[in-house]
């Protein structure tokens, strides 16, 4: 077999068969075939595309590249839920310690910040002492031991990921509904979970910008979960807009751990209460989704969620004290407010841009290599369609250097409309995929 025999029959937007996919990832792993002719196979399906046949070939090839976790040690049906990768989608801080309060093992292998969006990873680390890259092992046992634990991917988990990755990270070829599916659904498959609940995002700051791309990508999701026996169900959610109000490392932690006290309100507490519905449901726990919603809200009343997170961050070596007392966060000393500059009605909040703002302060990357600052963030004080007068406080900017801040100032402003007239409602949820097909609500 060649590759380029490969590259020139999808080029010409031909079927590839199971031996080709195959031997385009177990070669590329290898270090045989070089990235030139990788990316310009990755060129060739993002515009020939792939039939669902090669998408969950190509996940399962993947998936099998390197280690995969064996979960069976913990008794019960174990749940795993994905997100697609938004702003200020702090939902897994919030949802695994309710899920666990339910008594359904969460086990949770997780990224660092991709671009724009953050990684829970990256959150997690700014609990001093917090360490994520737990040995299986040791993973295995915070999960049997405390009913929940988030870590970070390790080292040989989906390594055909880990290459191809950075390279649709630098050749353009990063949204794509068959790369995305085969991106996530190879390291779900390979981190163990029976039972899987995605959060597809969609709108200006998610890799899918229209409903229709949401819904097509949930629906390669789901049926690759399917296919190899994982219950998997997707969610499409909005992100035209951050889901929290919190944008950066330690802001986001703050921000979970509040809605987890009961202290805020919002879309961020909603989705996350929808997911661990969900993710109850798909694991059996709950007859139907209504009666999941019940018994999630009361692990959020009872406390007991807020407790799993506290049993959480101490199993993993972190200082359970900031729960109680989120001043131990680190959080930048300047807080710099961001005033509207007219009167009117917020049109839009586009978090692509709030996004980029955040990682101007440092929040985020700009290369594979740059150190995050955990302390820095942006703090929403409005949301879509909401009335501001001008010189009203938008937003805060939790600041360290003074570099990059006034671009960050202009990024996020360019990201803010005001009109005259209120914006048209959008949903906070579009619909849900399961295997027997779309629910669009
Ligand atoms: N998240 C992933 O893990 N992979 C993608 O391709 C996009 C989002
Ligand atoms: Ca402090």
């Amino acid at each position: 077999m060649r590759m380029l025999d490969i590259i020139t029959k999808k080029r010409d937007g031909k079927e590839l068969t199971r031996e080709e996919i195959g031997f385009f990832i177990k070669e590329y792993v290898a270090g045989h075939i070089p990235d030139y002719q990788a990316a310009a196979l990755l060129m060739a399906i993002y515009f020939q595309g792939m039939t669902s046949r090669e998408t969950a070939d190509l996940t399962l090839a993947m998936a099998y590249s390197g280690e995969t976790v064996d979960l069976s040690p913990i008794p019960g049906i174990k749940v795993d839920k994905h997100s697609t990768g938004g702003v200020g989608d702090t939902t897994t801080l919030v949802v695994a310690p309710l899920v666990a309060g339910c008594g359904v093992p969460v086990a949770k292998m997780s990224g660092r910040g991709l671009g724009h969006t953050g990684g829970t990873i990256d959150k997690l680390e700014s609990i001093p002492g917090f360490n994520p890259f737990q040995p299986i092992d040791d993973f295995i046992r915070i999960v049997k031991e405390v009913g929940v634990a988030v870590v970070g991917q390790t080292e040989n988990l989906v390594p055909a990921d880990k290459k191809l990755y950075a390279l649709r990270d630098v050749t353009g070829t990063v949204e794509h509904k068959s790369l995305i599916a085969s991106s996530v659904m190879s390291k779900k498959i390979a981190a163990g979970a029976d039972a899987i609940v995605l959060d597809v995002k969609v709108g200006s700051g998610a890799f899918m910008k229209s409903v229709e791309d949401a819904f097509e990508l949930a629906q390669e999701m789901v049926s690759v979960g399917v296919l190899v026996g994982r219950n998997t169900i997707a969610i499409v959610t909005d992100m035209n807009q951050p889901l929290g109000m919190a944008v950066g490392n330690a802001l986001e932690v703050k921000e979970a751990i509040e809605v987890l006290k009961g202290e805020r309100e919002g879309a961020l507490k909603e989705v996350s209460l929808l997911l661990g519905a969900y993710m109850l449901y798909t694991a059996g726990h709950c007859r139907t989704v209504e009666q999941g919603c019940e018994m999630i809200e009361e692990a959020l009343h009872s406390g007991r969620g807020l407790q799993k997170l506290k049993d959480m961050i101490r199993a993993e070596g972190g200082d359970e004290r900031v729960v109680d007392d989120t001043s131990l966060l680190p959080l930048a000393d300047e807080v710099i407010a961001i005033k509207a500059q007219q009167s009117g009605y917020i049109s839009s909040m586009d978090a692509y841009s709030i996004g980029q703002a955040a990682r101007l302060l440092g929040a985020g990357r700009s290369t594979k290599e740059d150190a995050i600052d955990h302390r820095v963030g942006v703090v929403l004080h409005k949301r879509l369609g909401q009335r501001v007068e001008k010189g009203e406080t938008l937003a805060e900017f939790y600041v360290t250097r003074e570099d990059n801040l006034q671009e960050a100032i202009n990024v996020f402003n360019e990201g803010i409309i005001i009109g005259d007239q209120p914006p048209q409602p959008r949903p906070l949820v579009y619909g849900v995929v399961t295997r027997d097909g779309v629910e669009r609500w």
